[in-house]
């Protein structure tokens, strides 16, 4: 298995074994700011949203709160168990980097903290996902961790995960590379710590 793999494999298997404590530890740190403008950018409300490594929900039930159609995508199932009882729906089981969802599916595609498992070949397949899913206009926000190297954090069970950190220049190369315009791109601090990237941009026709 290439590194990347294997790194993302134990940050997955992290992620499952800690399910409900991560969750709890992150249930209030919703991006309200970042969802409303997200939610006003749509160019077609009644068109679904996909949460892009949904996690535990948190995000997912928020948005479906304000109205929107919302489909979860996830690798870890445990994560995704806590989502379906937080209430969330629509949860799939799924490789942000490979969806198995139709062309043009989406109005908008929300990827809050799920490519910071990835090194840049894995977030350049996501990104061109990302695309292909998108309707004309469609608005995709990314949350990155910010700076520069790589870390391993361990989760206090014994195990760890896995990060990439990008500077904003590097987030938005990428995310142009695949038609995007940046709408905004800002180096912003975290809910609960660090700094983040944090990118809004549309998808050409
Ligand atoms: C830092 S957590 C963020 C979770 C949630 N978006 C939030 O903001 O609370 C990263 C999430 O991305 C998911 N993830 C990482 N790589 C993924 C991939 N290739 N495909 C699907 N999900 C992935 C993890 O399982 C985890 O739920």
């Amino acid at each position: 298995m290439r590194s990347d793999e294997h790194f993302l494999s134990r940050t997955i298997e992290s992620y499952n074994a800690t399910s409900s404590e991560y969750s709890q530890r992150f249930s209030t740190t919703i991006l309200e700011g970042h969802i409303s403008r997200f939610q006003s950018m749509l160019p077609y409300g009644d068109l679904p949203v996909l949460d892009a490594g949904c996690g535990g929900g948190r995000d997912a039930v928020e948005m479906a709160g304000r109205g929107l159609r919302v489909v979860g995508v996830d690798l870890s199932e445990e994560l995704l168990r806590v989502a379906r009882i937080a209430g969330a729906r629509n949860l799939v089981l799924g490789d942000i980097r490979r969806l198995p969802f139709r062309d043009s599916s989406f109005s908008g595609i929300w990827s809050c903290a799920s490519l910071v498992h990835m090194p840049p070949a894995g977030v350049r397949k996501a990104v061109s996902e990302f695309k292909r899913l998108l309707v004309p206009n469609g608005i995709l926000f990314v949350t990155v961790r910010h700076g520069s190297g790589t870390e391993w954090r361990e989760d206090g069970a014994g195990g760890a995960r896995w990060f990439q950190l990008y500077s904003a220049s590097e987030v938005e190369d990428i995310i142009t590379e695949y038609g995007f315009s940046i709408e905004t791109s800002v180096v912003e601090p975290g809910l609960v710590r660090g700094k983040w990237v944090s990118v809004f941009a549309v998808g050409g026709s």
